[in-house]
């Protein structure tokens, strides 16, 4: 999908869905309007500690550090091909001041508790086989009054099938309904602070993808055919889900300084 995603404008883009703000928006610029749209749902974060999990290529995280000047970023993912380019990419770039390091959300075994102000986890979640793991581990990891937030695709309860089951397995998907968010957030002893539903945002920003086909930069005919096809077929894919099975929802909440238990 890197590879894929940057022939759009031949460069890295982040890995995350697009977000309407206005038509001929490119996919970059769709993609940041996500970003923006999660941080204005945060507090300030200058002069705080942050951690992303599930970074991906790291292009987000750079962009965060650089807009939004936390005092710290430390940016985690599984997957080590990922952080190797993270770390390359901000090598060129010459920045120096984020760590990109190889860790899982369900564990976070490099991340020290209480540690961080901040944590984000931006279209990364509806991968974790043990996702109330990953809640206990932001419990962990926060400070008291810590802020997280978690961009996540909901599923919309319904029966699964047989078909359903091996596609979601074979894609490693793990979606949780709103309910059982709910739930499990509460179970962590987590405060939910909003829960925005913007799948109608991310659907319209889809709508945009011929525009960005069409302002792509062209190589040779076989691979610009292939390349069209696969990401047609992918953000068609990707709007039919969200229109009828899926809620993308961006869940904000806190560590709560003191914690009642019942
Ligand atoms: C769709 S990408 C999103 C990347 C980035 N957050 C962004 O918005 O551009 C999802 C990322 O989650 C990572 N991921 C999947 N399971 C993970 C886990 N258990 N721990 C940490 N990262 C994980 C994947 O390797 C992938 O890079």
């Amino acid at each position: 999908m890197n590879q894929a995603l940057k022939r759009l404008d031949e460069e890295y883009t982040m890995l995350h869905y697009p977000y309407y703000q206005k038509d001929k928006d490119s996919f970059l610029d769709a993609q940041t309007n996500l970003t923006d749209f999660c941080i204005s749902m945060l507090t300030p974060m200058k002069g705080k500690k942050v951690l992303e999990i599930g970074c991906g290529n790291g292009v987000q995280a750079k962009y965060i550090h650089r807009k939004f000047s936390p005092a710290s970023m430390t940016a985690i993912d599984l997957n080590s091909t990922n952080i190797e380019i993270a770390r390359s990419e901000a090598k060129k770039l010459g920045v120096k001041d984020i760590i990109f390091q190889i860790d899982d959300a369900q564990k976070l075994s490099t991340i020290e508790t209480r540690s961080m102000d901040f944590i984000l986890s931006i279209e990364s979640a509806f991968h974790y086989p043990d996702k109330s793991a990953f809640l206990r581990e932001i419990y962990r990891v926060l400070k008291p009054g810590g802020s997280f937030l978690i961009a996540d695709i909901l599923t919309i309860p319904r029966k699964n099938t047989s078909l359903r089951k091996f596609w979601k397995k074979k894609m490693h998907f793990h979606h949780w309904s709103r309910h059982k968010y709910e739930n499990e957030l509460f179970k962590a002893m987590l405060h939910i602070k909003s829960l925005s539903d913007i799948t109608k945002k991310v659907i319209h920003g889809f709508e945009n993808y011929k525009y960005w086909l069409k302002t792509m930069k062209k190589k040779n005919f076989l691979d610009d055919f292939f390349i069209i096809i696969f990401l047609s077929i992918h953000v068609e894919i990707n709007m039919y889900l969200l229109r009828k099975r899926r809620q993308y929802c961006v869940i904000v909440g806190e560590k709560p300084y003191k914690n009642l238990i019942l």
